[in-house]
């Protein structure tokens, strides 16, 4: 069985790319799921109704972040079974797993300079043991890469695999160990040539003020696609592929086995 996880996809930009790859992928690999962090799909903030239903036909279970209660359209899609938000908030709408027979999805964000209350180690490190029989997969939003290996430490051989997002920036430590695939950060979908997927000159002027410019999403920038596909027996990782695009060409850059 096979799944595709693509990162934060910032703006029309990372969008467009999604709409490029994703049937390409799917069809070149027979995924069965397509799971994919939403938290900047409109424009670099949250997500819209109308960009959730755009995207449906290329995504099949969603994950979110900091940035999944920027607007508050996000509400009813919380009521859907397949958008997800992360556990670590308090009293929200909302769920932070989706599960069917075989594979369960968990949305969990790390603790250091993010808005969260509980504490995801010890709150995942209970409720793994509850999916035993299944392929746990889990979308790690996290600043700090300290806790992002943390994460894997505790739960590797538990669970199928943990790949981080929320920088934007990809890491190459692709590994899988005891079954469990992990990767600090799979990178952003959008803008390869701004500031994490912004704009950088209109980002400037807040930056040598020390005040706050609003962060814009330059359309025209030079795109790039990363993602991580997976396979698995049942309960581990056999192997991963990180797979990175621009506008014009698709690679598999790097390529793991358990
Ligand atoms: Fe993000
Ligand atoms: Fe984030």
């Amino acid at each position: 069985m096979r799944l595709l996880f693509i990162g934060d996809i910032v703006g029309k930009p990372g969008r467009k790319m999604v709409e490029k790859w994703v049937p390409l992928l799917r069809k070149k690999y027979q995924l069965e799921y397509v799971i994919a962090n939403y938290e900047n799909s409109a424009h670099g903030f949250g997500i819209t109704l109308k960009i959730y239903h755009q995207l449906s036909p290329f995504i099949d279970i969603w994950t979110g972040g900091n940035h999944t209660f920027d607007k508050k359209e996000v509400l009813p899609l919380l009521e859907e079974e397949k958008l997800l938000r992360p556990l670590n908030y308090y009293d929200v709408p909302g769920k932070w797993y989706w599960e069917d027979e075989k594979l369960v999805v968990i949305n969990a964000m790390g603790q250091y300079g993010l808005p969260c209350g509980k504490n995801p180690f010890r709150k995942l490190n209970r409720e793994v043991e509850k999916w035993k029989e299944k392929f746990i997969f889990i979308d790690f939003h996290g600043e700090a890469t300290s806790e992002k290996q943390m994460l894997f430490h505790l739960l590797k051989g538990r669970v199928g695999a943990i790949i981080g997002t929320h920088t934007h920036i990809g890491t190459d430590d692709l590994q899988i160990e005891e079954g469990t695939c992990y990767l600090t950060d799979v990178g952003l979908t959008g803008c390869n040539d701004g500031m994490i997927g912004f704009d950088w000159k209109k980002a400037l002027p807040g930056y040598l003020t020390g005040t706050r410019s609003k962060l814009e999403i330059d359309d025209k920038c030079k795109s790039i696609f990363q993602g991580v596909i997976l396979e698995w027996n049942g309960t581990q990782t056999c192997w991963a592929i990180k797979v990175k695009g621009d506008s014009h060409t698709l690679h598999e850059t790097q390529l793991v086995r358990g």
